[in-house]
This record gives structure tokens, C-alpha cells and sequence, in this order.
């Protein structure tokens, strides 16, 4: 009987997972040359906790990128030049974004039931 709810949580948490996906547009470097969303999104998560938040210091870096609005720790700043991130319209950085905090949530929430 677990084994059957494990197995239907896990496709559900597949479907929610296509539809949240993170954009190519973000991943063409995120899942390559640049630090993985997961560990950016942990990063803010510690610094500003609530969702909104989030999102909104994401949005806003994205939309015109600096040094100043960066929120990764200086040796990251060093090597990565956040000043040198593409810029995205506030529309695009608010759907990526969106998907992006929906995707890394779903993390937490995977949760093998016991029998
Ligand atoms: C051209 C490659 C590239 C693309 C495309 C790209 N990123 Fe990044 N991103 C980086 C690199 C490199 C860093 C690390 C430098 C930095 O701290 O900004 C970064 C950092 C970030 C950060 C942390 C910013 C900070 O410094 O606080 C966020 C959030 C982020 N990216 C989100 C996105 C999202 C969402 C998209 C798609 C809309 C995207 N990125 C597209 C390369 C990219």
C-alpha cells in the first residue's frame, strides 16, 4: 500500500514539475557555466525567507543587474561579475522567476511516506 502512494506521489510531483519548468532561457547557462538555481535560491532563501521577498529581490536584480543589488557572497561576486548578467524585461524576470521559486519548492516537500 505505500509503495502505491509513493508511486502515485511521485507522478504527481512529475506533472507539477513539467509545468514549472525553468525556462531555457535561464538554464542554457544556470545548468552549465553558471552556479546552479538550487544554490542561488538557497542563498536568498536564507537572506530574505519569505517567498514574496524572493521574488522580488530576484525580479529586481534581473531586471538591471549590478554589483550592489547581488545577493552572493563576495567570492562569488569576484569570480561571476554579477554587473555582467544578462537583463530581462520585468515581465520575463517575473514568469521565470515564478517558475523558478515553484520548481526549488518542490524539493522540501518530497516526502517518503512510511508503511
Ligand atoms: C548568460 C548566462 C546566464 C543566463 C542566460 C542567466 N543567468 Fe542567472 N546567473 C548567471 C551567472 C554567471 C550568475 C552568477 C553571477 C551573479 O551573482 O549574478 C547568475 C546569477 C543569478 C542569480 C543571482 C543573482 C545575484 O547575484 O544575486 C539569479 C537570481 C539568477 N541568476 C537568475 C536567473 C534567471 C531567472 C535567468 C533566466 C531569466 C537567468 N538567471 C539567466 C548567468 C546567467
Amino acid at each position: 500500500m505505500g509503495r502505491v502512494v509513493l508511486i502515485l506521489f511521485l507522478g504527481l510531483q512529475c506533472i507539477v514539475a513539467q509545468k514549472s519548468l525553468v525556462p531555457k532561457r535561464c538554464t542554457v547557462c544556470h545548468e552549465k557555466s553558471a552556479p546552479p538555481l538550487s544554490l542561488v535560491y538557497r542563498r536568498y532563501l536564507m537572506l530574505y525567507s519569505s517567498k514574496a521577498r524572493i521574488k522580488q529581490e530576484m525580479v529586481d536584480f534581473l531586471s538591471a543587474p549590478s554589483k550592489e543589488k547581488s545577493a552572493m557572497p563576495e567570492g562569488m561576486k569576484n569570480r561571476f561579475n554579477p554587473q555582467n548578467h544578462p537583463a530581462f524585461a520585468p515581465s520575463i524576470a517575473k514568469e521565470s522567476v515564478d517558475k523558478l521559486i515553484a520548481k526549488e519548492d518542490l524539493i522540501p516537500r518530497i516526502v517518503v511516506p512510511k508503511d
